[in-house]
């Protein structure tokens, strides 16, 4: 393995960092915080829920449309430093001028009152500058999806809108925006620290890794079977921040860019394991509409930011968003180690609770989703006790392609939240095939749920209340792809 440099290397606002000596799960926040003292990024919850900690990371990007320079919102918190090589870090002590002056979006905060207590104030600056610099006149939606992550428990919302709308209508020269102004150089600079080969840093017993493509992480895994790999660490963060779970070695294999490849034909598309939410969701919302509603209910922006689906799968929660839509789309899962390449079916990848076939030194290397044949119909729904930044209760994932006679020729359904790993309904779909798409058959495939599934009772949601939520989201997608109403079963009518 080519092992060229034992640093991670990145832009701290103006600064160049170059770090030798750090532990694989020190977190960019207990950086800022703690050996930096740029306290502006605060620590609310240190499990990516309130956005306090929000910060900019500036990444040189492969789109379809060449290299770019991209600003994402991330929670510090559980974003290990370990994986900012060849970034820029932008920090709320970055915005305002050198004479005091605030930013647009820091003084329109002011100008309509969008802070009390202010303990929240610094991260909505942050996801608001990031808004700010992509959009020039956002949507009321755009800011409140923007806003998503950052929780704020004394201001109220509105003002907060009133002042990311004001905002966006300050434009002073360039000049005054530190990323606009200081881009061309910053993207020169990120390319210099771009490292092919792989970074090891040794600390004590610990060990950071970050691979500097897919054939060196293979070697790795090779080398290191039991490493954890890090891609977004919005799981993995959480094991340390509130956990105090040790990892060693950690693997960081968000920079890696043959993982973060989306490739579209007219088969399907290839979704590298590394492509985060945001960055899947064109491609998936253009061909898949419901799953691009479903993302949008996937944490907050900075957790689409970081998050892959890649991770979704490995991780093999019963609870995960992604798995049973992909499921019924027909997905298929390849897999990588130093020996070659193994595809499977994506719902034969999940075993049993918390056990995935995945063999030692082997890693997702992408998911391929086959293009939806015309006709069949498809659907997602997450059941949740919030509508946004909140885990499912329990989702489910539809589809049928009809025959001419209008019965059911195709019938696929998963759920997740209903079993130990996200599951087929087959008796659901045996009940579905070759019957008429009609109210009395849909009936019938409801009764089948109960031989389907046994659902737990956890603090999410009762036995009970999973069941009835399932029977009835398969009814509602019946009556959505007929456009018929008929009387759903209530929650108190359940004994
Ligand atoms: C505030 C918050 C809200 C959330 N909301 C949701 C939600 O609404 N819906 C939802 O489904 N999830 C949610 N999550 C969970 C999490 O965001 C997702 O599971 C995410 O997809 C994980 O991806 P990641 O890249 O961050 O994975 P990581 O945390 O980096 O890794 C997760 C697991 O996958 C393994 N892994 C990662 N990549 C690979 C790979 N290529 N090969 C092999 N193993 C790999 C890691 O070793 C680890 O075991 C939320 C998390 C947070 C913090
Ligand atoms: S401290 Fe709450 S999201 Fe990071
Ligand atoms: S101003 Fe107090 S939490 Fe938002």
């Amino acid at each position: 393995m080519a092992q060229a440099s034992d640093s991670i290397r990145f832009i701290l606002n103006d600064t160049e960092v170059a770090l030798s000596d750090v532990s694989p799960t020190t977190t960019l926040l207990d950086y800022l915080r703690l050996e930096r003292r740029l306290a502006g990024t605060k620590e609310g919850c240190a499990e990516g829920d309130c956005g306090a900690c929000t910060v900019l990371v500036g990444r040189l990007s492969n789109g379809g449309d060449g290299e770019r320079l991209v600003y994402e919102s991330v929670n510090a918190c559980i974003r290990f430093v370990g994986s900012l090589n060849a970034t820029h870090v932008v920090t709320v002590e970055h915005l305002a001028a050198k004479d005091g002056t605030l930013h647009p979006v820091q003084q329109a905060m002011v100008d309509f009152h969008g802070s009390q207590c202010g303990f929240c104030t610094p991260g909505f600056v942050m996801s608001l500058y990031g808004l700010w610099l992509t959009h020039d006149n956002p949507s009321r939606a755009a800011i409140e999806k923007t806003l998503q992550g950052n929780l704020c428990r004394c201001t109220g919302y509105e003002p907060i809108v009133r002042a990311a709308e004001a905002a966006a209508r300050e434009r002073p020269s360039a000049i005054f925006d530190p990323i606009t102004r200081a881009r061309e150089a910053v993207t020169a600079r990120l390319k210099a620290l771009r490292s092919a080969e792989t970074i090891v840093i040794r600390k004590g017993e610990d060990c950071l890794i970050v691979p500097g493509d897919a054939a060196a992480l293979a070697t790795v895994l090779d080398e290191h079977p039991t490493a954890t790999i890090v891609a977004g660490a919005t799981d993995v963060g959480l094991w340390v921040t509130k956990q105090m779970r040790p990892l060693n070695p950690v693997v960081f294999i968000n920079g890696i860019a043959e993982l973060q490849r989306i490739d579209s034909t007219e088969a399907g598309l290839t979704i590298g394991a590394g492509v985060s939410y945001t960055a899947a969701f064109d491609a998936l919302s253009d061909t898949y509409p419901a799953f691009g509603r479903l993302i949008d209910r996937i944490g907050g922006e900075q957790v689409r930011n970081m998050g892959t689906i890649g991770g979704n799968i490995a991780n093999g929660s019963p609870i995960g968003d992604s798995p049973p839509p992909l499921i019924v789309l027909g997905a298929s899962v390849t897999l990588r180690s130093k020996n070659g390449t193994r595809t499977l079916p994506l719902e034969d990848f999940f075993i049993a609770y918390g056990k995935q076939d995945r063999k030692p030194g082997e890693f997702v290397e992408s998911i391929f989703v086959p293009a939806l044949p015309e006709g069949d119909r498809f659907a997602t729904y997450k059941v949740s006790k919030r509508r946004d930044e909140d885990i499912s209760a329990l989702l489910g994932a539809f589809r049928v392609a009809l025959g001419e006679d209008n019965r059911v020729r195709i019938a696929l359904v998963a759920f997740g939240g209903m079993a130990a790993t996200p599951k087929r309904a087959k008796a659901v779909e045996a009940a579905l095939i070759g019957q008429p798409w009609s109210e009395e058959t849909v009936r019938a495939a409801q009764a089948a749920l109960e031989s389907d599934y046994q659902p737990i009772t956890d603090w999410r949601a009762t036995s009970a209340y999973r069941m009835l939520a399932a029977k009835n989201l398969l009814m509602r997608f019946f009556l959505e792809s007929t456009g018929e109403t008929v009387q759903l079963q209530r929650f108190e009518n359940v004994a």
